[in-house]
Parts: C-alpha cells; sequence; structure tokens
C-alpha cells in the first residue's frame, strides 16, 4: 500500500509551535515515526507539508492513485471546502487526523469542512493517531465492511465483517478508551479483521461517549441495544454469539451480557477489562475521573459477579487497568493472565493471548 500523509499551516512549526497543545516532537521526527510504523504493517509512507490551500489540493489531486491519504490540514480543517472537496473528488480513502482535542478546545475547532469527506475522523489522540489511521487504512483495505445503524444517534452504529463462506460464530465487539469521545471502534478493527479471516462475523460497535451523550447510562445501554439487535437480526442470529470488550468496553460487555433479554450471549470475553469503578476512581491515574463521573451519574460500583460463560484475558504487565480487575471475578469467571503483555498488546492478534481467545471462540461452534 502506498498513503500520502499531507500536513497543513503551521504543522511545519510542530516541535516549537504551543508545546504545551502539540509537544515538543519535530515533524521530521514525526514523519520518522510515521515512517516506521508504515514498514511494521507494509505501507510505503511519503509526505507534504504546505502552508498553502492550493497546494494541498494540488497534492490531493496528484494522489488518485495512491491506496490511501492521512491529512491534517491545521486550522484549514475549520474554513477549507476546497480540501473536502478536492478529497471527494479523488476518491482515495483519507483519514482527518488532529493530534489535540479539536472537540474539546475552542468551539471553532470543533467544525470540520473535512470530516464529510474522510473515511475516519482521528483526534485528541496526539501522534498515535497518525499510527492509528495507517491502522485503519490497512485494516478497510484487507476485509469489506458496511455499517449497520443500530439507534438514532451518529455513534450508534457498527462495521460488519461477514467471512467468506458461512459464518462459525458472531462476534460482538466493545472497544475501550475511557468511555471517552476520542477514542473509537477503529482500536478493535485488527482483531475484528483476524476474526473474519477465521470465519467469524464480526460486528465492531461504536457507542455514545463521555462527550457525545454517552457515559452513565448511555454508552452502557447503547452496548445492550446492539445485543438485543444481533439477537433479533436474522443475519446473526443462527450462530453462536460472543461479545468481546476491551478495557472500559470490558466493562460495558460483561453490564450488558447479563441482561440481553432477546437471547442469551453464549460467551462474554473480557480483554484487560474494568470490573470496578470504585477502585478505578480511587487510583488516581488514568480512567479515574470518567470513573469518577460514571458513578455520580449512577453506575453500579463494580461488576458484582461474570453471568453466563465467561473469559477474562488480563496482561500481567498492565499498567494501565490492574490485574485485579480480573482475578476478583475468578469465582464466576475463566481467568487467563498472560505474561509479558500489557494493556494494548491485548489488541493485537499477533501475540501470545489470542491462541487462548481463539480456542474458547473454537468451543462454541
Ligand atoms: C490541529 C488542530 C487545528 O485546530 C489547528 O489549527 C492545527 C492543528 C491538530 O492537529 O490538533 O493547526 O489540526
Amino acid at each position: 500500500m502506498n498513503v500520502l500523509f499531507l500536513h497543513g499551516p503551521n504543522l511545519n512549526l510542530l516541535g516549537r509551535r504551543e508545546p504545551e497543545v502539540y509537544g515538543t516532537t519535530t515533524l521530521p521526527e514525526l514523519e520518522a515515526r510515521i515512517t516506521t510504523w508504515g514498514g511494521q504493517l507494509g505501507v510505503t509512507t511519503t509526505f507534504r507539508q504546505s502552508n498553502h490551500e492550493g497546494d494541498l489540493v494540488d497534492a490531493i489531486q496528484a494522489a488518485g492513485d495512491l491506496d490511501g491519504i492521512v491529512i491534517n490540514p491545521g486550522a484549514l480543517t475549520h474554513t477549507s471546502r476546497s480540501i473536502g472537496d478536492a478529497l471527494r473528488s479523488v476518491g482515495v480513502p483519507a483519514v482527518e487526523v488532529h493530534i489535540s482535542n479539536v472537540k474539546a478546545r475552542e468551539e471553532w475547532r470543533s467544525v470540520s469542512f473535512i470530516s464529510d469527506a474522510a473515511v475516519r475522523t482521528i483526534y485528541g489522540r496526539g501522534f498515535t493517531g497518525y499510527r492509528d489511521a495507517l491502522r485503519h487504512l490497512v485494516n478497510r483495505d484487507a476485509v469489506p465492511f458496511s455499517t449497520l445503524r443500530y439507534g438514532p444517534h451518529q455513534d450508534n452504529v457498527a462495521d460488519v465483517r461477514f467471512p467468506t463462506g458461512g459464518s462459525r460464530c458472531l462476534v460482538v465487539l466493545i472497544h475501550g478508551g475511557f468511555w471517552l469521545q476520542e477514542w473509537e471502534r477503529d482500536s478493535m478493527e485488527t482483531l475484528a479483521v483476524d476474526l473474519t479471516l477465521r470465519g467469524h462475523v464480526t460486528m465492531n460497535v461504536e457507542y455514545r461517549r463521555l462527550g457525545t451523550g454517552g457515559g452513565w447510562p448511555g454508552s452502557a445501554h447503547d452496548v445492550l441495544t446492539v445485543l438485543e439487535h444481533a439477537a433479533l437480526d436474522t443475519q446473526f442470529s443462527t450462530v453462536p454469539a460472543a461479545v468481546m470488550g476491551h478495557s472500559a468496553g470490558g466493562h460495558l460487555a460483561l453490564w450488558a451480557a447479563g441482561r440481553v433479554r432477546t437471547r442469551p450471549v453464549d460467551l462474554t470475553i473480557g480483554l484487560a477489562p474494568v470490573t470496578d469503578l470504585a477502585v478505578l476512581a480511587d487510583l488516581g491515574a488514568a480512567g479515574g475521573p470518567q470513573a469518577r463521573q460514571l458513578l455520580q451519574a449512577g453506575a453500579q460500583h463494580r461488576i458484582v459477579e461474570a453471568t453466563g460463560s465467561t473469559l477474562l484475558v488480563h496482561g500481567l504487565n498492565d499498567d494501565l487497568v490492574p490485574t485485579a480487575h480480573s482475578t476478583r471475578l475468578e469465582d464466576t469467571a475463566n481467568v487467563a493472565l498472560v505474561p509479558g503483555l500489557g494493556h494494548f498488546e491485548l489488541l493485537d492478534p499477533h501475540r501470545e493471548h489470542w491462541t487462548t481467545v481463539i480456542d474458547a471462540l473454537d468451543r462454541l461452534d
């Protein structure tokens, strides 16, 4: 794959420009990092930066033969209709990236004339957003998907990937990110693609998050709704159903799995799941403020027990969600603690925990 990275005005000043917002990494350093990520994903990357709108339009028009564009248009995001039109004209899948959280800064930054022309918008994840953009382009190239709607809110959508031939199981994936709006379902895509290639139909779910009407109870109710929707839809209801949540998505999956009225979930899988909001809230670490917000809104303090068949997989090196979140449920769930893995490695199907997950799914069909 060949992907062009385009940077707009003032991004040549990265490293010196408002370091409290954009960090101290320079643009050449960022491009070197992106080149390494590209190499790991089998993608050839090229780069262009310009302070001029017309130059960016010209670069997009010249990119018609490429497999993807990743664009951070800087402040032109909020004003330029011609960049959006250029992206629509070439028809190359483009991911819009912002280093900062444009939805949590001045109001004018939350307006984008680019998002409608992009296949995804990634913001507020720092430089990691560029890696995630690449990963998304690779995954959408690997297995086609369609996006279904399960509710009225813009976040009530799920990407469905069907295997070639018959489906073995349905796997519903619930992403993590401490219920925050800047973390979206793209983090689960590599797992979804792997599962689809193994013959499972996958449903990679988006849900309302803090900042988009979610939190408690919105996020949890969306996950429950999508499980009930899947249980009623004849495209999925004829095969065994599993729900798999990572991190805060594990909390939502465990909460919802025991409450589906339409049809029981056959297997619940938590990957480094949050199961105790009270402990997370007290830690003063990542996720603490969000856990406190959920508790104040009336969320249950902790998942009391796992219902039905449940597998919890946790890396012993997880420094974000302690393994105690899984081991405290040992009486009602199978718990697999995996040496050498941290929090995010569980999103990589090439790591050693994945055979445990695949074996559990194999036992279902
Ligand atoms: C930016 C956000 C824009 O609002 C700003 O004008 C930029 C950078 C970002 O990466 O966060 O130049 O796109």
